[in-house]
């Protein structure tokens, strides 16, 4: 069974991200989304959060499966035989950042390969970092996310804004 990975921060999964985990599951028999942490990021969503948002955005792709994991892609590819990673790349900007992962990942794995998924256009522009801004400054985000976790999201981003 070819099991690729999906790996990301995801806070909070957009639209752009589900385009990439669809065609993933178009190539791949199963794939695994898991979310990361990333030490560079302040992460608003707890991995938990995180996890459940994208169980309801992609609950309609059969061979999708969503997991966390406090520690290595490397090392998590490993534990259950993934041999390929699938990442999206927006511009040429991604690029340089990605490919240092890439090799990262490689060199702690030799058998892992990195997949780059070109973003579909309409998708370019779009990040999460975006659509946390968006919604703190009282913009609409909806066309942004996966439909069903609009509110969720929303609802998140308002506390905190009201919280400080
Ligand atoms: O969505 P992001 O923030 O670009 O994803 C980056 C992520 C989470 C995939 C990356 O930071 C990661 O793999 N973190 C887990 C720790 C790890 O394995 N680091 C070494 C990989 S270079």
């Amino acid at each position: 069974m070819r099991i690729a990975i999906c790996p990301g921060s995801f806070d909070p999964i957009t639209k752009g991200h589900v385009d990439i985990i669809k065609r993933a599951a178009g190539l791949f028999d199963k794939v695994i989304v898991l979310v990361l942490t990333n030490y560079n990021k302040h992460h608003t969503f707890s991995l938990e959060e995180r996890k459940g948002l994208i169980e309801k955005a992609t609950c309609d792709i059969e061979n999708v499966t969503v997991d966390i994991y406090d520690g290595l892609l490397a090392n998590y590819a490993l534990n259950v035989g993934a041999k390929s990673i699938v990442k999206g790349l927006r511009a040429v900007s991604d690029f340089e950042y990605e490919f240092q992962m890439a090799l990262t990942n490689k060199k702690l794995n030799p058998e892992l390969e990195t997949v780059f998924l070109t973003a579909t256009s309409e998708y370019m522009y779009l990040s999460s970092s975006l659509v946390k801004q968006v919604a703190e400054f009282g913009g609409d985000i909806s066309e942004f996310l996966p439909p069903q976790i609009v509110n969720d999201v929303m609802k998140k981003l308002c506390n905190k804004k009201i919280g400080g």
